[in-house]
């Protein structure tokens, strides 16, 4: 099972400003490769505080939140609250036959799977923004080694980093 973290930051590393702060900056070049590569997957793989910035299970995949409070959530088809580990899941996943899982943040999600070593891909898109303060890849520290697969451009105006974890 190959896990991609999807991530864009500006160019000060930031992912955002606040914990509810949707991830709405990130233009429309961004927004077409992001849909591109979890439609690819099929499945993806997000924090509560993320889905709530997005409102909605996003559609043509499966969304899978974590969050610790089941209560009060409700499945539906491409739509699953989990309070299981980051193994657990990717498991079942696996039982199901997939293949490829993009995880789409935020921090504190991107930090349980990076202690566990279970990112084996970086897709970093680079907006054209400069946030100053705000949230950064991860809420922990960590140390992966990056091999760089590709660069390129998604426009004008951003990058496109894609690197295999070493
Ligand atoms: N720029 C980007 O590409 C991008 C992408 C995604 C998100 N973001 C930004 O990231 C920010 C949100 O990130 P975040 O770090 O605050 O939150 P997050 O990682 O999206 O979600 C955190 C939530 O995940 C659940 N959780 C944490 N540890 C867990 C565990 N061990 N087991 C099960 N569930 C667990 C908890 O939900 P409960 O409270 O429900 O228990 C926790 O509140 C927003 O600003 C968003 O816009 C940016």
């Amino acid at each position: 099972m190959k896990v991609i973290l999807v991530m864009a930051t500006t160019l000060d590393g930031k992912i955002g400003r606040h914990a509810a702060d949707p991830v709405d900056w990130t233009g429309s070049a961004d927004k077409k490769y992001f849909v591109q590569v979890t439609r690819r997957a099929g499945v993806m793989i997000m924090g509560n505080n993320t889905f709530n910035t997005i409102g909605r299970p996003l559609p043509g995949r499966k969304n899978i939140v974590m969050t610790r409070t089941l209560e009060g959530k409700k499945n539906k088809e491409n739509l699953i609250f989990t309070n299981c580990s980051p193994e657990k899941i990717l498991q079942e996943l696996e039982t199901q036959g997939r293949r490829e899982v993009a995880l789409i943040g935020g921090a504190q999600i991107n930090s349980l799977f990076a202690r566990q070593g279970l990112i084996h891909e970086v897709h970093l898109t680079i907006a054209p923004r400069l946030f100053g303060q705000g949230l950064s890849l991860f809420n922990e520290s960590c140390d992966l080694n990056l091999k760089l697969i590709s660069m390129d451009s998604l426009g004008r105006h951003t990058l496109l980093l894609k690197y295999d974890v070493a």
